[in-house]
């Protein structure tokens, strides 16, 4: 079989490396697109031997190149996929003991306050909730005990950020590792492993698969040690990324860059378009000079993305808004080619009480926006009528 040289960070550029890296032809066949290897299981030489390839919980030769690719993208040292953006983050937390304690940025997603509160606080983990953007309330929370900083940035769906550089000098400082949902962006847009956090995530149904298409997860890891711990997860706990799966997200990839170049602008101009808006209360988008942390996004990020937040003032303004919007489409979920636009308290919050979403700044009357890659003057009329309805 012939073997194919596997590209990194310091062999090529970012849009050479995404159509590249872990894409290399099928070293049997010479198919220029990696195969979806559907089986189970593999014969082995005899016993104790095999080709590579013993059972596909274990490893599959599609999803084997996926994580190549994935490694590659953020710079890491090994990547783990799993069947969604939860299963990694359960995947993240399950190396942890009883008596550890986590502290999780107070600003992220539903789901992983959800498998926090109502799960992982079963297991006898000290989950701690701490505003990342206060440098010295992470100093206090820190103890010794602490074995993971939990950060989102930018937040879901307040686009709040942190600072990953001071976070990981502070975690680290304490014993403590620091993984990075980068979700939001995309590695084509912001790499936390370069930054000093230890692991990054994602939810690869967003961006990095970017159809909208398929679920899955990834954990890429910094170190050698996160291959043993993660790949043991992916094999004890079995909450894997199918070979189609696999295929989806490498296929969706090759465009990530072209795609988040578009996103990028297409996101920038809508938010300059609805920040000025008379219907708009607030606009939460980092690209914008007035984003509190504006300077942070742009000293951190290398765009600034596709997704923003409205405040219209109530629920019954966002019901008049998503009921009149055409090219948006009204649904959860974000990434995608395609631009969506979801009520945060009832879709992607609607695990926390009224109260812990109002603590943490979630209203009823906001609407957070997916900004996909059509054309931005379509994008634009369509949200300037849906806003006159409201
Ligand atoms: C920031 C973020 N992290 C994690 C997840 C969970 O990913 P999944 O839906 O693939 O399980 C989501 C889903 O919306 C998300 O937005």
């Amino acid at each position: 079989m012939q073997e194919y040289f596997q590209p990194t960070m310091a062999d090529y550029k970012y849009a050479t490396l995404a159509v590249h890296a872990g894409q290399y032809p099928d070293p049997q066949t010479g198919a220029v697109n990696v195969p979806i290897y559907a089986t189970s299981t593999f014969e082995l030489n005899g016993i104790g031997s095999d080709k590579g390839w013993d059972y596909s919980r274990g490893g599959n030769p599609t999803r084997d190149r996926l994580e190549e690719a994935l490694t590659a993208l953020e710079g890491g040292k090994n990547a783990h996929v799993f069947g969604s953006g939860m299963a990694a983050i359960m995947a993240l937390i399950a190396p942890l003991h009883t008596g550890d304690h986590l502290i999780c940025s107070h600003n992220v997603y539903g789901g992983t306050t959800r498998l926090l509160d109502k799960v992982i606080v079963n297991y006898g983990i000290q989950v701690e909730y701490v505003d990342l953007t206060d440098l010295d309330a992470l100093k206090e929370a820190i103890k010794p005990n602490t074995k993971l900083v939990h950060v989102e940035t930018p937040t879901n769906p307040l686009m709040q950020l942190t600072d990953i550089a001071a976070v990981a000098e502070i975690a680290h400082a304490g014993g403590a590792e620091v993984s990075v949902d980068n979700t939001f962006l995309s590695p084509a847009l912001q790499s936390p492993l370069a930054l000093g956090a230890d692991i990054v995530m994602h939810s690869t149904t967003k961006f990095l698969n970017g159809h909208s298409d398929g679920l899955g997860g990834v954990l890429v890891g910094a170190k050698a040690e996160h291959r043993e711990r993660f790949h043991l997860i992916q094999k004890a706990m079995g909450g894997i990324l199918s070979p189609f799966e696999s295929f989806l997200i490498l296929r969706g990839i090759k465009t990530l860059p072209l795609r988040m170049k578009q996103h990028d602008a297409n996101g920038r101009a809508l938010a300059e378009f609805l920040s000025t808006h008379p219907k708009v209360q607030k606009t939460f988008y980092p690209g914008l000079s007035s984003h509190p942390q504006h300077e942070l996004a742009a000293r951190q990020q290398k765009g600034f993305g596709s997704m923003i937040t409205l405040e219209l003032g109530s629920r019954e303004a966002v019901g008049r808004f998503l009921g009149a919007i055409k090219i948006f489409l009204n649904a959860e979920s974000l990434g995608g080619v395609e631009s969506l636009a979801s009520h945060s308290a009832t879709s992607t919050h609607a695990a926390l009480t009224e109260e812990r979403r109002l603590e943490i700044g979630i209203t009823q009357g906001l609407v957070r926006l997916s900004v996909g890659i059509e054309d931005k003057d379509d994008l634009i009329a369509d949200l300037s009528q849906a806003l006159d309805a409201v």
